[in-house]
């Protein structure tokens, strides 16, 4: 029997891949589940959970079904890369909305912050999870300003967060590159499940993966804190998918793959990592 959280989680996305994923599982355990999103759900509503359609833009609507929630597990908003006026409405004001609420509420906030938010660090790499944010587009942009708004408001608020940076969660893995970065359903849906319930997280970041022996990328984060560890792996995929390249060298050099190439005007690479020597 698995613990249950004292207050009710706001979700919000819930109508998205993960967020469908999460309302089903979540609501499995038996946890009192406050569903929202600007499309509609379409599954049957989990026993207890309610569902609001609402835009994350609309600051009143998001404080309003906070109201009462410990925790909000915010998976809403731009998942993929777009240009930056469509990224900033649903990513960066409404993630102000949604940790105006978390404030209010003193809830804590699990953040689907993303691999994009270091997407050109090259592959050959092994970065802790404090290392300096390389985003690979305003999609990822967004992610690492989602991440540094959760510091501001854990320092002068108070408002604890997790922010989970998803490798590729998918049903099951496409490609070479999601042999290192894939990330199972069941993984992610056990990790939000200790980040809701671990008693103190404050301001933490964890990667989003599961134990895939190509994950030689990502390192040093608070699983141990949380009483999370992956149990599953793409490996089985192995001899499936390890030729499954794209044949873009800025795609397959760069942890963040093919977002890195979408717009890329570069003529030489950058040099390697945030502080190398200039190519000039
Ligand atoms: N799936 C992955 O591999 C992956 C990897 C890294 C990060 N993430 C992050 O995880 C979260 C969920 O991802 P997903 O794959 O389920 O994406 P998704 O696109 O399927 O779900 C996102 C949901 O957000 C909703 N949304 C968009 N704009 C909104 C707005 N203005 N107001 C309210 N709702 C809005 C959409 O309707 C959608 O249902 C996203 O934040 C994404 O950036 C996912």
């Amino acid at each position: 029997m698995t613990d249950t959280p004292a207050k009710p989680v706001l979700l919000t996305g819930a109508s998205g891949a993960l967020g469908r994923m999460l309302a089903r599982s979540l609501g499995a355990l038996g946890w009192k589940l406050v569903l929202t999103d600007i499309a509609p759900f379409p599954d049957p509503l989990p026993d207890g959970a309610t569902f609001t359609r609402a835009d994350l833009q609309d600051g009143v609507a998001i404080l309003r079904l906070a109201e009462g929630c410990g925790t909000i597990v915010h998976m809403g908003g731009v998942s993929v890369e777009r240009p930056f006026e469509e990224v900033i409405g649903p990513n960066i004001r409404g993630l102000y909305h949604v940790y105006e609420a978390a404030r209010r509420e003193k809830a804590r906030m699990i953040f689907a912050s993303s691999n994009h938010s270091i997407g050109f660090y090259e592959r050959t790499e092994s970065i802790g999870a404090d290392t300096q944010f390389l985003p690979d587009g305003y999609y990822g942009l967004s992610k690492a300003y989602g991440e540094l708004m959760g510091r501001m408001y854990w320092f002068k608020h108070g408002v604890e967060s997790v922010n989970i940076r998803i490798g590729s969660a998918t049903p099951e893995p496409v490609n070479a590159r999601m042999l290192a970065s894939w990330m199972s359903y069941p993984d992610l849906a056990r990790l939000i499940e200790r980040c809701v319930l671990t008693p103190k997280v404050g301001c933490s970041v964890a990667w989003g993966v599961s134990a895939n022996a190509r994950m030689t990328w990502w390192r040093d984060d608070a699983r141990d804190a949380l009483g999370w560890a992956p149990q599953d792996s793409a490996d089985p995929f192995t001899a499936q998918l390890a030729g499954v390249v794209s044949g873009d060298p800025v795609e397959e050099r760069y942890m963040g793959g093919a977002y890195c190439s979408i717009g890329y005007s570069r003529d030489q690479p950058a040099p390697r990592g945030l502080f190398g020597e200039t190519d000039d």
